[in-house]
């Protein structure tokens, strides 16, 4: 696995401004969206969900995971028509073969999106992009899935942490926006990834670099993205 990316090590600390959309030609734009908050607009927009969707839809049973399901589905749209300036039942997604969703014919546009708990993110570039949102999570067992996960470098720098669950779920966003941005998404040998290894600050030359910060207190959001020190401008929605 390639391992040319930069991570800084200094956590973001984002401003958020209300969602607007602004020219993003050297930007890197992260848009948070939350899920209750927004959900009454979002069953308003429940047309825009392909057959497909909407069977997929009817057949989740837990209504947290519907509303997460529907909300990305009609968000995604939405973001992604605003900034196309297209109409949001016109915008249609194709996938990569491992899934990574795109929209054809436009080569200069890049977007990425994740979810967890009451959170939906999406990074939104010039270039290809990858984002990841996991709610930390005090009482989960990571000392049971690290071993299969985590470099042992990796492991090493979580151990060594005052707050080890807080550090095991930085490296699990770092890695995932990697793994989403490159659009690899899930892999059999993770742990043969070392997150560690090019920890050198973002002023080098490699292709991909990762940055974390903190969402409402208790999420960590990792973004990957190819632009050399981009401005990061955050909206919430
Ligand atoms: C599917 C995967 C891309 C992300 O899964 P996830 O973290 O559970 O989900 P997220 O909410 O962050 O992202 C889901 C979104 O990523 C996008 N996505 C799917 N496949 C993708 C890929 N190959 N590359 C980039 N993005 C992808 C989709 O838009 C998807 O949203 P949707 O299902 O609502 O349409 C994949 O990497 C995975 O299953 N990862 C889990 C691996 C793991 O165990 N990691 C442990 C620590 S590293």
């Amino acid at each position: 696995m390639t391992s040319n990316f930069s991570i800084e090590w200094n956590e973001l600390t984002p401003t958020w401004k209300n969602f607007q959309v602004e020219p993003f030609s050297n930007e890197i734009h992260v848009v948070r969206i939350n899920i209750s908050k927004n959900l009454h607009q979002v069953s308003n927009h429940k047309n825009l969900l392909t057959y497909p969707e909407k069977q997929k839809l009817s057949r989740i049973i837990r209504q947290e995971d519907k509303n997460i399901f529907l909300c990305s589905q009609v968000m995604k749209r939405i973001v992604c028509g605003h900034y196309l300036n297209f109409p949001h039942d016109e915008i249609s997604f194709d996938f990569t073969e491992n899934k990574k969703p795109f929209i054809s014919g436009q080569p200069d546009f890049h977007f990425n999106i994740s979810h967890s708990g009451d959170w939906m993110t999406m990074i939104i570039s010039k270039y290809p992009c990858g984002i990841d949102v996991e709610k930390i999570q005090p009482d989960f067992d990571f000392e049971g899935v690290i071993q299969l996960t985590f470099h042992p470098e990796e492991i090493g720098y979580i151990f060594q942490n005052p707050d080890q669950t807080k550090a095991f779920f930085r490296i699990w966003t770092i890695k995932e926006s990697f793994l989403k941005a490159t659009g690899v998404g899930l892999i059999d040998n993770l742990s043969d990834l070392n997150m560690m290894k090019n920890s050198t600050p973002l002023a080098n030359l490699n292709p991909w670099q990762i940055q974390s910060f903190i969402i409402d207190g208790n999420y960590w959001c990792s973004i990957c993205y190819q632009a050399q020190n981009p401005k990061i401008k955050f909206y919430d929605y």
